[in-house]
């Protein structure tokens, strides 16, 4: 009998420590000791009046698939697409991105868009540094003047979110952005444009400026207006309806440009040399303008660049090239061939005549995609003489050749291609 109460109340001790060991291992514990210990500790929970300005902001915009409908609850920190500082809670991020875009999943895309109105309670948001509201569906209405006072933001996205009208210049007093993303995709009822680009002055640390498919036609100094961004890695101003491609500059501010896309707008002059001499730009793209003349000097310039850095032990940068669809002509430079960082090299569109020999493509081994479709068909004004055993330096993984000689036996360089997953030859007078 004692020694079977014994053994009982041993027991009974032993539950209680797995009782007590567990409570230690969960959250309830937590909470049963947090209000005595955070009287003075961290805050847990977001500001009201933040609250309420998510509520509001919530209040006037469409959700027809119910993606706010987390939006309720005391901690709006929880909230999807809400983000706080982890010390004082505030509400620094709202990202509101559509997770569908139309070229995935035109239905998901569709159903998920948020639209309305912006109210704008969300200026009592002070601390927001991260805006994203791309891809939604604003239905063609303007960007509200007032977000321009949204002061601490850093991040600001309203790309494919279908605003149209002016972009009010009032943004640019938005001090600290690093980027902004307004880029769109022309689809009715997208008609954003822009009257003058002076306002941009007031970003000195933009990193990142998208305005693809906004109407800069009223802007015809729009290089001089960007020029005064001295930190701008990125522009894109593709099918901006820009006609002014100025042959000089006097002194460039944009000198860590890497990504610089021109494509799609209505330039009818050659290629200025000054673009040569962006020493970090990697990304050119300039299809589809109207670009004339011959490319010779603008690759000996990319070239010359390379060569006075490999001196110094740095490689070109310049990994992609874009200049298909316009009116370039001549031969196409030997120097091209030094450009050793390319990846990428898209001529397509041009009255290219001449040869193109080994030297076209010594250094070139990054090479994964050569586009060269030579404009008219009748004859094949561009050959690719080199000797029948070429090794090229490259793998390529696409080829698109047109109009190009390469025949008539079939070329034994491209058996050495064996990364290739897209080839197409057209007119290139391999007879077979
Ligand atoms: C913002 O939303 C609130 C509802 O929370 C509404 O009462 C108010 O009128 C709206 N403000 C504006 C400026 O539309
Ligand atoms: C906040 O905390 C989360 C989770 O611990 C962490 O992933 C995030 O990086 C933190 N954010 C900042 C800004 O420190
Ligand atoms: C998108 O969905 C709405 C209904 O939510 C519909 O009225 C509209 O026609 C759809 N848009 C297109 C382009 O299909
Ligand atoms: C928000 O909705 C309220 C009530 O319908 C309306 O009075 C107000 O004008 C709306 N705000 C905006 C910015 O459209
Ligand atoms: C803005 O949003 C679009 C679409 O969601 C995205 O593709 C793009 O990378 C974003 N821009 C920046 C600068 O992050
Ligand atoms: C979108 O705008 C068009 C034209 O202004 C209008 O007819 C239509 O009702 C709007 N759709 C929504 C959902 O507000
Ligand atoms: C914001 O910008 C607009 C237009 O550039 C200007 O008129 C306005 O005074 C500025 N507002 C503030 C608060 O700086
Ligand atoms: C370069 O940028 C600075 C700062 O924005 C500006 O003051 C200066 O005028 C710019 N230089 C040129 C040549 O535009
Ligand atoms: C590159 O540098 C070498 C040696 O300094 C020089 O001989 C050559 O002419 C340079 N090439 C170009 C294209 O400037
Ligand atoms: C290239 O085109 C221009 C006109 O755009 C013409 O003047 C020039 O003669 C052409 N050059 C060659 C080599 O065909
Ligand atoms: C280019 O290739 C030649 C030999 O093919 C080599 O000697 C030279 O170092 C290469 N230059 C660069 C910049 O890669
Ligand atoms: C171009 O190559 C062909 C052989 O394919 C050769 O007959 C011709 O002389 C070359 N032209 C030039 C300018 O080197």
């Amino acid at each position: 009998m004692v020694i079977s109460s014994h053994i009982f109340m041993s027991t009974l001790h032993h539950l209680i420590l797995i009782f007590f060991i567990s409570l230690l291992g969960t959250s309830s514990y937590l909470q049963l000791i947090k209000p005595i210990s955070c009287t003075k500790g961290p805050i847990f929970k977001c500001s009201e009046v933040e609250k309420a300005a998510l509520l509001g902001f919530k209040y006037n915009l469409t959700d027809p698939s119910g993606r706010l409908s987390s939006w309720v609850g005391e901690d709006c920190c929880n909230w999807l697409g809400v983000g706080c500082d982890n010390s004082t809670r505030n509400v620094v991020k709202l990202d509101l991105r559509n997770p569908f875009s139309w070229f995935d999943d035109f239905d998901q895309y569709n159903k998920s868009c948020l639209g309305g109105k912006i109210n704008s309670s969300l200026l009592d948001l002070k601390h927001l540094s991260y805006f994203d509201l791309s891809l939604n569906n604003f239905n063609g209405t303007n960007i509200p003047k007032f977000l321009g006072s949204l002061e601490n933001l850093r991040y600001f996205n309203l790309s494919f979110s279908m605003f149209s009208g002016v972009i009010p210049p009032h943004l640019g007093n938005l001090s600290r952005l690093q980027y902004l993303d307004l880029n769109s995709n022309g689809f009715y009822p997208t008609l954003n444009q822009v009257e003058s680009l002076e306002w941009v002055v007031g970003f000195p640390s933009l990193k990142y400026l998208g305005m693809d498919y906004v109407n800069l036609e009223k802007v015809p100094d729009w290089l001089h207006a960007i020029n005064v961004l001295p930190s701008l890695r990125e522009l894109h101003l593709a099918s901006c309806g820009l006609i002014s491609l100025p042959s000089s500059i006097s002194s460039i501010n944009f000198t860590l440009l890497s990504v610089l896309d021109l494509s799609g707008n209505d330039f009818s002059t050659s290629i200025p040399q000054w673009l040569s001499h962006l020493t970090n730009l990697r990304s050119l793209n300039l299809g589809g303008n109207n670009l004339i003349g011959e490319i010779t000097e603008f690759v000996d310039g990319l070239s010359q660049c390379s060569n006075s850095s490999s001196e110094d032990g740095n490689l070109p940068s310049m990994q992609e090239i874009d200049l298909s669809f316009n009116q370039l002509n001549g031969t196409i430079p030997k120097n091209i061939g030094k450009l050793s960082r390319l990846v990428s090299l898209d001529l397509s569109g041009n009255s290219w005549e001449g040869n193109l020999t080994e030297a076209h493509f010594q250094n070139l081994t990054w090479l994964k995609s050569l586009k060269l479709y030579v404009e008219g068909y009748a004859k094949a004004t561009l050959v690719l003489d080199v000797k029948h055993d070429w090794v090229p330096p490259f793998k390529l993984t696409e080829i698109e050749l047109a109009n190009v000689r390469i025949g008539p036996n079939f070329p034994a360089w491209l058996k050495t291609q064996i990364e290739l997953n897209y080839l197409a030859l057209e007119n290139v007078g391999i007879s077979c």
